[in-house]
């Protein structure tokens, strides 16, 4: 028996970026707080333009997939499209069947309800189980305890450091490097 509903978890669902998500994505982009721990690069705003076309390149490669995350609203008709968040696989390897994966909930107010944890299980299982891929990997800031938290709970291991790869505020910072292999994966379902 296929998965039903392979793109929906238990509180989000996994859905395309629309131009119409563009003003919400342009709001994060400008909260520096956000950008800094989801970002290595500066954290400055951006207009719509500019967001638009680095997103453009997401979805028309083949080696990314963009998923704008959303809350489930009960029934299907009656799904919210508030758009919370971001999940993005990228560099995908097809010849190696690895990626990288990369999520960020946009305002803090939607943090710590259990969006973020379940987003990344389905991201998981579109990986996993329809792209085929054998292993998923992310890097994360050392000062970021709450991503780290959620990647360690989903069971990701850290495989190493990108030692003092980041300079924030004067401070040089530590990003870790974690993975998660198919199998693993497979153990916790
Ligand atoms: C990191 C991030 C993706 C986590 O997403 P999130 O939605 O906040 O995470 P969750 O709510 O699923 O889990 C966070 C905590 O809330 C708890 N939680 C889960 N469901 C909950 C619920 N219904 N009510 C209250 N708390 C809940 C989790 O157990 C977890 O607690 P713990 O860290 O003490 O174990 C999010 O904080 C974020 O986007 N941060 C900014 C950008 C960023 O850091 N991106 C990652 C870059 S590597």
């Amino acid at each position: 028996m296929i998965t039903p509903n392979l793109l929906r978890g238990e509180k989000v669902r996994l859905t395309a970026v629309t131009s119409a998500d563009l003003a919400t994505i342009t709001r994060w982009w400008a909260d520096p707080d956000f950008m800094r721990l989801y970002n290595t690069a500066p954290a400055a705003p951006r207009n719509e333009d500019q967001i638009s076309r680095r997103f453009e390149l997401s979805q028309t490669s083949n080696e990314a997939f963009l998923f704008a995350i959303r809350p489930l609203g009960g029934t299907s008709p009656a799904d919210d499209d508030t758009l919370i968040g971001l999940l993005e696989l990228d560099g995908v390897e097809w010849a190696n069947r690895t990626t990288f994966v990369s999520i960020g909930i946009g305002d803090a107010a939607h943090r710590g309800q259990g969006y973020g944890t379940d987003a990344m299980r389905v991201g998981l299982r579109f990986a996993f189980h329809e792209l085929n891929l054998h292993r998923v990997c992310l890097t994360v800031f050392s000062y970021n305890e709450d991503a780290i938290a959620l990647y360690e709970r989903l069971g990701f291991t850290r495989e190493g450091s990108y030692r003092e790869h980041l300079e924030r505020d004067g401070r040089r910072y530590d990003m870790y490097l974690y993975g998660l292999l198919r199998p693993e994966w497979e153990k916790n379902l």
